[in-house]
């Protein structure tokens, strides 16, 4: 939800922004902008409307050279993506340029009292209201002036800014939304997230709440709001390179999508012991703990709730505990009955979701405990959850989450196991099944993606349609409604999820021919019923693209389409299953024209409610 950069160094600040904007272009595209400082403290400001093509295009004739700079990509919250409403913002004298990540949630009573001081306005934003701030506290000191004008600011914020009077300085700070210091040899970076400065260093600060950074030839200091120093630790990340950029694919959805046998591979690597005992290190639940445990609450949005839904299965089945899978959303809006007797899971591949970090600190202030099941190394909800488990996917830059989600899944089978061997709710022979074909998975995940070819065909057929029905029973459920939420969000199709039993009581409504139905339809205990459901779609005319275990000999004399995915444990065929969903999602939008990897009106973190 917007993405920040800053640049101080020796390098040509424009082109060091622009790569780093590149690789934030994931969190908005709707316009952006960068701002220059000249050694003698010229502003040079551009902002286009639109995404960072357009800006290419305008950076090719911005003659600047200076080796200081900020620069932000927007996803639109207070005013409309125009080029006035693009960042950075200046206050009235041009003198000082700033970008901001996050929304600033008293800027209507900050703005009407600097109208009232004589402050005149040229954008909708509630960013424009710090640029006014600063303008009025400034005096030689950019860093105490971002401090005191943050004083009276309530909400989000990750901002950097810079000031004619001060060209050889950046300030930054942040609250709530990330902020990342990069070091180089004699260069600093600023960024909403590591990939954006990857090329340059690994070597990082994670800011914290309420850090306040100033930047200079000499180096940074980081102090608080009230000025006083605060030491933070620089830690060395390792993502590579690769990971964050295309490496030979079309888009970054596709590299994510085939990325997936390895990063599940990643988040399963270490978690056995020798004795093939699961290992979750931040848990650190003693038997005594893990018996006491009343209930299992899941708090997620998006992909990362259909994770959660498909946790529900397997928290019951194995560790034999109630499970509420909760809209995070909604969650937080409630006069929640959450003890210190549950365990709150909370599901995001960003660590920044706005409502899931709420929920969490909502459940934590009523006495629960609460891990958060993460993506992003050092992110916000690391810090506010009292255990972690990482899901190891590299950095996912495609806004529609694919190896996240199937690392999400992994995470909580790892979950449900660790919990299922401490309460002894899980028999030695499924426990053992479990891991055994846990090791053949990431081969088996392969071979699914070795179909592509036949997924395209079917994406060629349906391509055209306005409306999708997917249909799960189990933990084919949590599948179908995946399946749904990645075609409606890159290919702008109506598609609805829903559990097959439930078809009957509505939405077999809608069925007709031109409605394909995706069925999930493994080996598995509910294959019976899924069928009879299939068979109540042929009856209204509907075409059935099913998903179904290689070998079953029946279901292609009732489909109109079938993908294959190899045998495994009823519990992990979703880890195949929706690999070729993600395909059929892409393949449809790619024929359809869409931008995969900036579908029209999202961004890849919420940070905003
Ligand atoms: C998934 O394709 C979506 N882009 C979106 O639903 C996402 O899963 C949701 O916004 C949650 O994000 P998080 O996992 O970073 O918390």
């Amino acid at each position: 939800m917007c993405g920040i950069v800053g640049y101080l160094g020796k390098r040509n600040a424009k082109e060091v922004l622009f790569e780093g904007l590149r690789r934030l272009e994931y969190r908005g595209y709707d316009s952006a902008g960068l701002c220059v400082v000249s050694p003698s403290g010229e502003l040079s400001v551009v902002r286009v409307v639109g995404n960072l093509d357009a800006m290419e295009k305008t950076l090719e004739s911005f003659d600047t050279h200076g080796t200081v700079g900020i620069g932000h990509t927007r996803w639109a919250t207070h005013g409309a993506p125009s080029k006035e409403n693009a960042h950075p913002h200046t206050d009235c004298k041009g003198e000082i340029a700033i970008v901001h990540n996050g929304i600033i949630e008293n800027f209507v009573q900050l703005k009407a009292e600097l109208e009232e001081r004589g402050h005149v306005f040229s954008s909708e934003t509630d960013t424009e209201v710090l640029a006014h701030l600063i303008e009025e506290n400034y005096s030689e000191d950019l860093g105490e002036a971002l401090r005191k004008s943050l004083e009276r600011v309530e909400g989000s914020f990750a901002v950097a800014t810079v000031h004619k009077d001060s060209p050889g300085t950046i300030a930054a700070a942040r609250r709530d939304s990330p902020l990342v210091l990069g070091f180089g040899d004699g260069e600093w970076f600023l960024a909403s997230s590591v990939p954006a400065f990857l090329p340059s260093t690994r070597k990082v600060v994670f800011l914290e709440h309420n850090d306040v950074v100033v930047i200079d030839s000499t180096g940074c200091s980081i102090t608080d709001l009230d000025g006083a120093e605060v030491r933070r630790e620089v830690v060395e990340v390792d993502w590579s390179l690769d990971s964050a950029e295309k490496g030979g694919y079309k888009d970054f959805m596709l590299k994510e999508i085939y990325e997936q046998p390895q990063a599940v591979a990643e988040t399963l690597r270490d978690k056995f012991d020798n004795k093939k005992e699961v290992i979750v290190e931040d848990l650190r639940m003693t038997r005594e703990e893990a018996l006491e445990l009343r209930r299992i609450v899941v708090v997620a949005c998006g992909t990362s709730y259909h994770a959660g839904l498909l946790g529900k299965y397997l928290f019951e089945r194995w560790a034999a505990l109630p499970v509420e899978v909760e809209i995070a959303s909604e969650f937080r809006y409630r006069n929640l009955v959450v003890t210190s007797d549950d365990l709150v899971v909370a599901i995001s591949q960003s660590g920044e979701t706005a409502d899931t970090l709420a929920g969490i600190r909502e459940a934590r202030r009523l006495g629960a405990c609460v891990v958060a099941v993460v993506n992003v190394v050092g992110s916000q909800m690391t810090r506010e959850s009292d255990g972690i488990i990482y899901t190891h996917a590299g950095p996912e830059i495609g806004v529609a989450a694919t190896k996240t989600f199937t690392t999400q899944i992994v995470c909580m089978i790892l979950l449900s196991l660790y919990l299922g061997r401490l309460r002894g709710t899980v028999t030695d022979a499924e426990y053992h099944a479990i891991v055994d074909e846990l090791e053949v998975i990431p081969k088996k995940m392969e071979k699914v993606l070795g179909s592509s070819g036949e997924v395209s065909k079917c994406a060629e057929k349906y391509y055209k349609c306005d409306d999708f029905l997917f249909l799960g029973r189990g933990v084919g459920y949590p599948i179908a409604m995946e399946g749904a939420l990645k075609l409606k969000e890159i290919s702008y199709i109506h598609a609805e999820g829903y559990p097959a039993g439930e078809m009957k009581h509505g939405p077999i409504a809608l069925l007709d021919a031109d409605v394909p139905v995706v069925a999930i339809a493994t080996m598995d205990s509910v294959y019976d019923k899924m069928i009879n459901n299939i068979e109540e779609v042929k009856a209204r005319g509907a075409p059935v693209l099913a998903i179904a275990s290689e070998g079953d000999g029946e279901i292609v004399k009732i489909c109109n389409d079938v993908l294959w995915v190899p045998e495994t444990n009823e519990m992990l065929y979703p880890l195949l299953t929706v690999i070729h969903l993600q395909q059929l999602a892409y393949q449809v939008a790619k024929k359809r024209g869409c931008n995969v990897d900036q579908p029209r009106n999202l961004a890849k973190t919420v940070t905003v409610e």
